[in-house]
This record gives structure tokens, sequence and C-alpha cells, in this order.
């Protein structure tokens, strides 16, 4: 099998010879901006793991792998839009360095090169790889439409929250295992597994994500500390804020979410404080470990030997961990 490292530098060195090189200049090079700038390429290496699980070729699954990414890295361009985030693996988004109608044009080009990634899948297995990205990418929209909607609402339910960000996040890290495990050759039963397993740690991977935005140091995870708080996400950590403050925190937070000009370093300092005194950083890593071991369930299901399962337990447990 495989060791992690050579699955990444694969990736990395495949996604440097990807060309958008055609003109205009002003529509692919905020593509090679984007891509250039690394990440984690979390997606595109489970899609070569759940591959090497049943296959010792990891070659069918490359240019699949390479579409997840490109795909990933297209909703960042439309994602960084709607947020309003102006950094981004430390460096400014891509509506910053051009604008707007970039960030929505070039993303649409990156959509389509997924496409054409994806498509050019072997034929035996086109249709259900192609069939299961559409639909993962359907879903997203869905994700990030609650994603924004959920900023006006303040009633918004746990149950709620982690709908959501099954369908904007944890479908394509799903998506993505079960498409390796497809083109590896695994059992529908093994791919329906790993999906299980994918969602589990999509939404662990999700809950980190919101935890880092308040907990994170900015140059480690490349990202603006606070701008969940900013925009009034409502977040695992902002849906216990509310269900557990007190009457003098719940005001301060309504006040604040209802301020339409304020300082952002004082709503962020504001909103941390009550969040430490609900204690809801280790709440949040509660729930973390919840997901992570319901996942870890999930490859409990699968036929293979244990050994082999050794690498994505490992990057999976790194990542419920991470700090960028
Ligand atoms: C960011 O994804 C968007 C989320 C789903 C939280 P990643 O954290 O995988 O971002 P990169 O690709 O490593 O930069
Ligand atoms: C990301 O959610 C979901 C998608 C990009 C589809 P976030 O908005 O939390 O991601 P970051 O924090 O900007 O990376
Ligand atoms: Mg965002
Ligand atoms: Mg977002
Ligand atoms: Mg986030």
């Amino acid at each position: 099998m495989l060791a992690f490292e050579n699955i990444l530098q694969r990736i990395e060195s495949e996604i440097s010879q990807l060309q958008f090189t055609n003109p205009p200049k002003s529509l692919y090079e905020p593509i090679e901006y984007i891509l250039s700038l690394g990440g984690k390429r979390i997606r595109p290496a489970l899609t070569l793991m759940a591959c090497n699980i049943y296959n010792n070729s990891i070659e069918n699954a490359i240019k699949p792998a390479l579409g997840l990414e490109v795909f990933h890295n297209f909703t960042l361009l439309h994602d960084d839009l709607m947020d309003e985030a102006d950094k981004r693996r430390n460096k400014p988004t891509v509506h910053k360095v051009w604008n707007a109608n970039t960030a929505i044009l070039s993303g649409d080009a990156m959509l389509i090169a997924a496409y054409q990634l994806i498509g050019s899948t072997e034929h035996g297995h086109l249709k259900q790889v192609l069939d299961l990205f559409t639909q993962t990418a359907a879903e997203i929209c869905g994700g990030q439409q609650f994603d924004m909607e959920f900023e006006s609402r303040m009633d918004v339910s746990e149950e709620e929250y982690i709908e959501m960000i099954r369908l904007k996040t944890a479908v394509l890290l799903a998506c993505s295992l079960k498409t390796g495990a497809l083109l590896g050759g695994a059992s529908q039963e093994d791919a329906g597994n790993l999906y299980a397993f994918g969602i589990n740690i999509g939404l662990a991977f999700q809950l980190q994500d919101d935890l880092l935005d308040v907990y994170g140091d900015t140059a480690t995870f490349g990202k603006n500390i606070g701008g969940d708080i900013l925009c009034n996400k409502k977040t695992f950590l902002l849906i216990n804020a509310l269900r557990l403050a007190n009457k003098e925190q719940a005001e301060a937070l309504r006040s604040w979410m209802d301020k339409k000009e304020f300082d952002p370093a004082q709503k962020i300092q504001a909103f941390t404080s009550i969040y430490n005194e609900l204690q809801l950083k280790q709440l949040t890593e509660n729930k973390i470990q919840a997901y992570y071991d319901a996942s870890v369930e999930n490859l409990k299901a699968l036929q293979v030997a244990p050994e082999k399962l050794t690498i994505l337990k490992e990057v999976c447990d790194h990542l419920m961990h991470r700090q960028s």
C-alpha cells in the first residue's frame, strides 16, 4: 500500500500539471492561483486511499480524485464571496485579488473542469461515479443555501445545523471515499459503508472548522479568526451559546447580532468571552469525538483485512486534532 506522503506527492504533482492556460488569462489565472496555494488535499487523498484499500493500482482514480479537488476549490471561491472572507490559505481570497465577478466566473470554469476530469472515469464505473458526484454537488448547493439562510435566523436547532453541515461539507468527503472505493473494485456494500464513514468524519471535520474559526491561530489556520462570529453564522458554538446562555449573556449576544455597525474585534471578543464562560470549546470537542467514534464503527463493517485500514485511520485521527 502507498504511504500517505506518496499519495500527497502524487496529488501535488498531478495538480501542478493541470493546464489552465487558455485565453482569457483573467479567467484562468485565478484558478491557477487558488490551486497553487495548497491546502490539505484531503478529498483527493481520501479517494486514493479508499481505492488503494481494494487495489494496488490507483491509476484509474487519479483523474476523478483531481476532479473532486478542483470542485472543492470551486466551492471555496464562491463560499469566500458569500462569506465575505478576505483570507484563505494565508493569502487574499480570489474576490479580493481580483473581484466578485472573477470569483463567480472562474469558479464556474472550475466546476466545468471538475466535470471534465470526473467525466473521464473509465467506462465501467462512469455512470455510478458521475451520478454520485452530481447528487453530491446539488446537495452542497442546498447546504450552502441553508448556511446563508441561518445567518438571519435565531431559532436554528442543533438538528438543523447538523443537517446543514452534512450537506455543505460531509457529503463531499463521503463522495470522495465512495468514488475511490468503487474505482478500486470494492463491493457496493463496502462502498456504502465508506460513504457512511465519510459522513461521520465530515461532520466532525466541519465541527472542528467551526471551532478553529474561534480558537484557531490565523497563521496556521490560514483564514481570519472570528469570521463566523462577524456574520452571525449559526455554528455549533453559537447555537449552543444561545441555548445555554443566562439572561445577561443572551441579551449581549442578541444585541451584538442586531448591530449593523460595530468594531469587529470587539464583537469577536464579546462572543469569545461568552463561549469561554459556557465552556463551549469542550462541548464541541465532545461532539467531534462522538462523530469520530461513530466513524470507527463504520470501518468495522468493512470486509477487508484490518491492516488495510491503518493509513486511513491515522489520517482521520490526525484530522480531528488538526490546527489548519
Ligand atoms: C474548507 O475545507 C472548507 C470546509 C469544508 C471547512 P478544507 O479545510 O479542506 O480546506 P483546504 O482545502 O485544506 O484549504
Ligand atoms: C464551507 O463552510 C463549506 C463549503 C465551502 C462548501 P465554511 O464557510 O465554514 O468554510 P471556510 O471556513 O470558509 O473554509
Ligand atoms: Mg466560508
Ligand atoms: Mg461558508
Ligand atoms: Mg468555516
